[in-house]
């Protein structure tokens, strides 16, 4: 925190995302703030807190415009404000052609290799064009100087960077892409490809959260683009331009905040089961996700009826409370995936129920952090069987629920964080009978190979911690700035 504030202190910082960190609502006569459920988010918050800055956003459909708009930006967070929220408010068209069509039926599955089919549509693509237009303007009227720090986040802004470049040469664009990258033959498929590289390649710094998806990025410019790729130093040179790429693993806040945490363990515990009517001695597994395709949610209720059906015992002794936060449900494969979930796990469900308590809890519906952290520290184990993703910080996040050092992680080796969490129960979510012998073992783990495999985790997620990600990535840009300055030449 400490080198964040250093090397922030009397810079301009603007951060540039689609989601919004808060939503505003109007309820009757007072303001309703919601925190909303985004790995992006909860990763970039406690910097925004760190360096009061400005944060540019889309004004989501579920923000009060109205309410928004009277204070103009806001400062958030609502109890110590911090810094500012500056909304950019988009048609419905445009809404429909950047965010869910080219942004999230297009590039979402191109990068995630989930097997649902991107679709690229030539109207959306001019939408997603007008809109990274639109954010740049934003960009422009919101930098004090000529050469702000601004942090571009994901996917939505693939051409931001060169847009912003071309305004405010002298900006150092450091862009985060919060998603995997995928090899070149499957990123060919995209029609845009090579604007949506060049457009990146605007970037002084551009990020990825492994070397993994780094190589595939460089391999997809050498194959596309008119551009000389350094293998060694991993710079990009194009248009006269160099852009850095380099791996920055994402993390979360630590140590967690302090009313996180602050309900003990044992209560948590009592108090869940209570809650979802279950007995005292009950065990618990817990998985906490967006309801998305790629995060293996229906492989996942797959394993669970395969432990019922290999290990009868469990049966009426055990649940999986699945918290499930809808999200992009404007969009039919996401509409299809939900009815899958549900009538899943009523399916399964209807086979078991009738010895005890049901195999699987369904609860569709935005939590708050501070309810989730709950729910994390009274589970016996959390299940993460993402199809792929570029990260996933709800692993990290239940490592830092569980300060009583107890808790078993099963995670998919298809999340960057498997390459940092070793001794979590790393498994494959198609392999619906690894996952079952992976659950069995987490309802079975002694203490101590808990306490010793989760003192590990929480070792790793301490010191590797998300003011890490963002104060070397930072670090990087104020080294590149100063070098700039001598050279006489902007970022
Ligand atoms: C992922 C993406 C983020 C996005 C979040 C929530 O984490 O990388 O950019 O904000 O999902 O998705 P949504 O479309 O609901 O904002």
């Amino acid at each position: 925190r400490a080198i964040l504030h250093g090397e922030l202190r009397g810079e301009d910082v603007i951060v540039v995302s689609n989601r919004e960190p808060y939503i505003h609502q109007r309820r009757g006569d007072h303001i309703d703030v919601q925190r909303p459920a985004s790995g992006l988010v909860t990763a970039l918050e406690p910097i925004m807190r760190a360096c009061s800055g400005t944060w540019i956003a889309h004004g989501s459909g579920s923000a009060d415009r109205e309410v928004v708009d009277k204070h103009d930006r806001i400062a958030v967070p609502p109890e110590t404000p911090a810094y500012k929220i500056r909304r950019v408010w988009l048609t419905p068209e445009e809404e429909a052609g950047y965010y869910y069509g080219f942004s999230n039926e297009g590039l979402w599955p191109l990068c995630h290799i989930a097997h649902v089919r991107p679709i690229f549509r030539s109207g959306d693509w001019a939408q997603y064009v007008a809109v990274n237009r639109k954010f740049a303007k934003a960009v422009v009227s919101e930098s004090k100087t000529k050469d702000p720090i601004v942090l571009v986040q994901d996917y939505h802004f693939a051409l931001l960077p060169k847009m912003i470049r071309e305004e405010l040469p002298e900006a150092t664009v450091i862009t985060f892409w919060h998603i995997p990258w995928p090899n070149p033959e499957s990123f060919a498929i995209c029609p845009w490809g090579e604007e949506v590289i060049a457009g990146m390649l605007g970037s002084s710094i551009l990020g990825f959260h492994t070397q993994f998806h780094c190589n595939n990025f460089v391999d997809t410019v050498d194959r596309l683009l008119e551009a000389r790729v350094d293998r060694e130093s991993f710079n990009v040179s194009y248009g006269g331009k160099l852009t850095a790429v380099r791996r920055y693993p994402i993390s979360i806040a630590w140590p967690p905040e302090h009313e996180m945490v602050q309900k003990e363990v044992p209560t948590c515990r009592a108090d869940i089961r209570q809650k979802e009517g279950l007995p005292a001695e009950h065990k618990c597994g817990i998985g906490v996700d967006r309801l998305d395709y790629t995060k293996g949610i229906v492989e996942r209720f797959h394993a669970i009826e395969r432990l019922l059906e290999l290990n009868p015992e469990w049966v009426g002794r055990f649940t999986f409370i699945q918290i499930a936060a809808p999200t992009r449900s404007g969009i039919d494969e996401y509409q299809h995936h939900e009815a899958q979930v549900r009538a899943m796990a009523t399916r399964i469900n209807g086979r078991f129920e009738r010895r005890g308590p049901p195999p699987i809890v369904l609860k569709v519906e935005h939590h708050e952090p501070s309810e989730v952290y709950e729910y994390f520290r009274a589970a016996d184990f959390c299940f993460v069987s993402s199809l792929h993703d570029g990260m996933n910080l709800v692993a990290k996040e239940f490592v830092a629920a569980r300060d009583d050092e107890r808790g078993v992680l099963i995670l998919s080796q298809f999340t960057g964080a498997a390459r940092e969490l070793p001794e979590a129960l790393i498994v494959n979510p198609y392999d619906a009978d690894q996952c079952a012998a992976a659950l069995h073992m987490a309802l079975t783990m002694p203490d101590t190979e808990q306490r010793d495999r989760m003192r590990l985790m929480r070792g790793l997620v301490a010191e590797f911690n998300v003011f890490r990600w963002a104060g070397r990535m930072l670090l990087d840009a104020a080294a590149m700035r100063r070098r700039n300055r001598l050279v006489g030449s902007g970022g």
